[in-house]
């Protein structure tokens, strides 16, 4: 391999994620599965990440997710996933992909935007879950 200044090493944890992806749902989730959903598409290289929540007694429950980005995004939003669970949505809302990172052990930097799709999608399906709040 060439060395052209990219640090190409993964952490342990990131590969642990990538290679046994925590709450990641396949499959199209049933009706009234999940409180909220939100889906957004990365800016900085066109990959695709949709989420789903659901709250109960005012904690995340559950939080699933499913994506076309890469590993770097598959072990972040697994990890993601883990942190929130059992948060409420505002403290979740605190996480930041710096955060993310940390959590995982490092990501090499050409990779960091793909902490930033998980927390954009968290941010879109949490407007979601308060816009539904507010229907009802
Ligand atoms: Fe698109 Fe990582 S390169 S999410």
């Amino acid at each position: 391999m060439t060395n052209d200044g990219v640090n190409w090493q993964y952490s342990e944890k990131v590969k642990e994620h990538f290679f046994n992806p925590k709450n990641v749902l396949f499959d199209d989730p049933e009706p009234g599965q999940f409180d909220a959903e939100g889906e957004v598409g990365s800016p900085a290289c066109g990959d695709l990440m949709k989420m789903w929540v659901r709250v109960e007694n005012g904690k995340i429950k559950d939080l699933k997710w499913r994506t076309f980005g890469c590993a770097s995004a598959i072990a972040s939003t697994s990890v993601f996933s883990e942190m929130v669970t059992g948060k409420t949505i505002e403290e979740a809302l605190k996480i930041t992909p710096q955060d993310i990172i940390k959590e995982l052990g490092g990501l090499p930097p050409i990779k960091i935007h793909c902490s930033v799709l998980a927390d954009q999608a968290f941010k879109k399906t949490a407007e979601n879950w308060k816009k539904s709040k507010k229907a009802l």
